[in-house]
């Protein structure tokens, strides 16, 4: 069991060498009335998943599986923006360790670098009629990992911190800083206490701005240079014609 501090509130991390998810343990802790925050941080998960339904591959060494769980008790539309913010402040955070290497969004979910994804997020949420009741926050972050490892379909598309920024690092320090850098998007976003603009503070870290890109949208493929995020947190594209879409929801993938 360890500890972290924001602000001087301690937020209690349980310790799972292996588990299924750590996202289904934080359901049940919530569900067995721990007091919340605490956070649940695996180095193996048996059944790690990944949004739109997909496996979050879980078996490779040296990697971070981590979930924070909140009780907000306050409007949904809270949520709309939690995960971006979440994105920015652990790539600010996680930045500082890999200072040669730029750590980027990209959108929605996903944290890349030089094109290569280190790590994905997903959040689950639970309301009542007209409140959130919980908030589960799930990141798999490929920490010290060495990607030539990794199984062959995703040795070209992933990559981890090691890689990138060419040295190990420590698992404890890594968890510390995104546990609180989860806790600083939560006060920011969820609890309103930030003034910062998610416009602004989105633009530099995103990884496909200046790119051509295609996403699904009501069943059509629509193809356009991305240009950053509005302030709902869609994604804009200018297509060739210059006529502005807004991606809202899924996945976009970069052109070739
Ligand atoms: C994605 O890119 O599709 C999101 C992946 C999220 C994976 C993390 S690993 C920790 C937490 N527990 C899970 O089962 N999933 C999330």
């Amino acid at each position: 069991r360890y500890y972290t501090q924001l602000n001087g509130s301690k937020l209690e991390v349980l310790y799972f060498p292996v588990i299924d998810s750590t996202n289904s343990e934080a359901e049940r802790q919530l569900s067995h009335r721990r007091k919340s925050p605490f956070a649940i941080a695996s180095s193996c998960q048996t059944k790690g998943r990944g949004r739109l339904g997909r496996e979050w591959h879980s078996a490779t060494a040296d990697n971070l599986y981590l979930s924070v769980g909140f009780e907000p008790n306050i409007p949904p539309q809270a949520l709309q923006h939690f995960t971006l913010w979440a994105g920015i402040h652990i790539c600010r955070a996680l930045q500082s360790l890999t200072p040669n290497a730029a750590l980027k969004i990209k959108w929605p979910n996903d944290l890349h670098c030089d094109g290569r994804k280190f790590a994905g997020m997903l959040t689950e949420a639970k309301m009542d009629a007209d409140s959130l009741r919980s908030i589960i926050f799930g990141i798999g972050l490929n920490v010290n990992s060495n990607p030539t490892k990794y199984p062959s379909e995703l040795r070209k598309s992933a990559t981890s911190l090691y890689a990138v920024g060419g040295k190990e690092l420590s698992m404890n320090q890594v968890a510390a800083k995104v546990i609180i850098a989860i806790q600083t998007a939560y006060d920011t976003c969820i609890l309103d206490n930030g003034s910062e603009s998610l416009v602004e503070a989105w633009a530099p870290l995103s990884s496909l701005s200046g790119k051509t890109v295609t996403a699904i949208m009501n069943n059509q493929e629509i193809t356009g240079t991305a240009s950053g995020i509005d302030e709902t947190g869609a994604l804009i594209l200018i297509a060739a014609d210059g006529s502005v879409q807004k991606v809202r929801a899924g996945d976009v993938t970069l052109k070739k």
